[in-house]
Order: C-alpha cells, then sequence, then structure tokens
C-alpha cells in the first residue's frame, strides 16, 4: 500500500508486542537502514554506524540483554513503567544505532578561555541530534515499509552498552544510542496521544498562555504518563475516564492555552520527579 510522507509520519507508531515466526528479505532492511544513512548530521560528519541482527540465534542473544536491561530498570530506577522486553524474541531484525564520539572533534570547538560552557554542550548536543534524526528517519522507513518498530534507549546505558559491545564486537566506546526492534505489529496503535497543535504551535515568538506550569509538568509525570504512553488514543477527549484521570487538569491538557494568565516561572530543578502520584507509587511503597 502506496502511502503518502504524512501518512507514514503518523503510521510511525512505537510498538512492543509482534506477531512471531515472520522473516522479511535484507532488500528491505538495507532500504530501511538507508533511510537512517540520508539523516542530516552535523557538520556532515554522519556519527553513526547501523548495525542489523537478523538471525534468529543473534536475535535471541539481544534479547537476553535486554531482558537483563529491563530487570534492572525495574530494579534501580522506580517510578518509570517498566515493558517486558519478551517481545523483542519476535522481531524480524533488530537494528541497533551507535554512535561515534569522535567525530564531534567535527563540532564548534572552544578555543578561547571561558568559552567552553557555550560550545561544549552544544557540541554534545550536535552530535546526540545527528544521531536522533538517524534514528528517526530509520523509524519511518520502517513505517513506510508497513513493519513497525520502537525506540530503546536503553542500550546506552553503561552496562547494557558493554554486554552490547561484547556481543556485537563493536569498541565499548562507542554506544547503543537507539536500538530499534523491527517486527508485523500484534495489534493495531495507529493512534497515541499528541498534544493539541494549536498548544504547542507558536506563531511569531513565545505565547506565555501555552506555558506549561512546573505543577502541570509534576502532573504529567507523577500521574498521566503510563496512560500517554500507551493508550490507543490521540485525544483526552476521547478517553472514557477523562474526566477521573484529568480532574483539575482537563482544560490544560485539552485547550489551546494551558497557562490562561500568561505568567511565566522561573527556572527549577526538574533533575527528579518532584511529587508523588499514581504513576510514581511504586516509589511510594519503598
Ligand atoms: C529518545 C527516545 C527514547 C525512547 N526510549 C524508549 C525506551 O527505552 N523504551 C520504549 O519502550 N520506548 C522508548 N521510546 C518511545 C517513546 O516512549 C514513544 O515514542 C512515545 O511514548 C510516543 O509514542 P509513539 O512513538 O507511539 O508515538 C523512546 C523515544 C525516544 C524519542
Amino acid at each position: 500500500m502506496e502511502q503518502s510522507f504524512q501518512q507514514v509520519i503518523r503510521n510511525r507508531r512505537s510498538v512492543r508486542k509482534f506477531e512471531p515466526g515472520n522473516a522479511v528479505g535484507r532488500e528491505v532492511l538495507e532500504r530501511i537502514v538507508d533511510c537512517g544513512r540520508w539523516a542530516p548530521s552535523g557538520a556532515n560528519a554522519q556519527c553513526f554506524e547501523f548495525i542489523v541482527v537478523d538471525t534468529p540465534d543473534l536475535r535471541n542473544q539481544v534479547t537476553e540483554v535486554f531482558l537483563r536491561q529491563a530487570q534492572r530498570l525495574v530494579d534501580h530506577a522506580k517510578g518509570f513503567p517498566a515493558v517486558k522486553k519478551t517481545y523483542l524474541a519476535n522481531t524480524v531484525a533488530i537494528v541497533i544505532v551507535l554512535g561515534d564520539p569522535r567525530w564531534k572533534v567535527c563540532f564548534p570547538q572552544p578555543t578561547t578561555d571561558g568559552w567552553e560552557a557555550e560550545y561544549r554542550d552544544n557540541n554534545e548536543a550536535i552530535f546526540l541530534c545527528s544521531l536522533g534524526a538517524a534514528i528517526q528517519n530509520i523509524q519511518l522507513g520502517v513505517a513506510a515499509e508497513g513493519l513497525t518498530s520502537a525506540w530503546l534507549s536503553g542500550g546506552g546505558e553503561d552496562i547494557t552498552n558493554k554486554e552490547l559491545a561484547d556481543l556485537l564486537g563493536y569498541p565499548e566506546w562507542m554506544k547503543a544510542y537507539g536500538t530499534i526492534p523491527i517486527g508485523i505489529p500484534a495489534a493495531t496503535q495507529d493512534r497515541r496521544y499528541r498534544r493539541p497543535l494549536a498548544q504547542c504551535l507558536h506563531w511569531n515568538g513565545y505565547n506565555p498562555a501555552q506555558f506549561r506550569t512546573h505543577e502541570q509538568v509534576d502532573f504529567f509525570e507523577s500521574t498521566l504518563r503510563p496512560f500517554a504512553m500507551y493508550r490507543d488514543r490521540e485525544n483526552f477527549q476521547d478517553w472514557e475516564d477523562r474526566t477521573e484521570k484529568l480532574g483539575e487538569w482537563d482544560a490544560a491538557f485539552t485547550s489551546a492555552t494551558p497557562n490562561p494568565s500568561g505568567k511565566l516561572q522561573p527556572e527549577a530543578d526538574f533533575s527528579a520527579p518532584r511529587t508523588l502520584g499514581q504513576a510514581t507509587k511504586r516509589r511510594q511503597k519503598d
């Protein structure tokens, strides 16, 4: 089925359940990876490598790595919705996108004392954004082939990356920034929560009435997040339990202006969750 570009964008969904027992030809996988090759990258440095795992034995070993990664997440990173990674065993292939940090040397470097902060962070951002563009292109390539994928960032954690490097033979100082399991979806998931366009689109300058307050971020993180991540609905208006789930935050999430007063808040520390809610009740127990 021929899909328009807009349809490919919308059909790209993170699917975590695949039909077992399928295979696709290498020409399909090559077309998918070629989409990653054509991604933009800072200084055209192409700071990526793509490892495609399409043999059942190796795929099962990669799956084992991610089962251990998922268990570590459960044991040591409470509060994050943990997804069973057993579905990786039902993939037709797993693409691992490595970032090669040596290429950061091509991005702007501070040459004058006192300019490290200006350029060092941005150097890292260029590196990560280049990898993100490649990973996204691959995911769109997957969707264009009528297949589905998800983006697993867990491969980039040090322990998991070490296990993947040992298994796949790449230098440990390269990192798996994106692991992309590819498969035939076991269920249609063609919708996912998205903010209303009018809420995130600012015409000709930032509109303070569209600012999401610190408390709104807290509510999403602590309470709404797992539903927003996994439910098969684009709009909260379509949730049968909208009132129960959103409560007093309904207008903030569904209207064009979450912050009608237009009052902005100063920067605050969001390096750790600030409130406890339904999504974080695991933390509460400990
Ligand atoms: C940088 C990044 C890291 C992600 N890491 C994971 C991950 O480790 N595990 C996972 O199941 N999904 C991961 N995702 C997928 C997101 O959860 C997903 O894109 C989001 O919930 C929206 O759903 P959608 O992709 O179906 O639209 C990641 C996405 C991005 C962009």
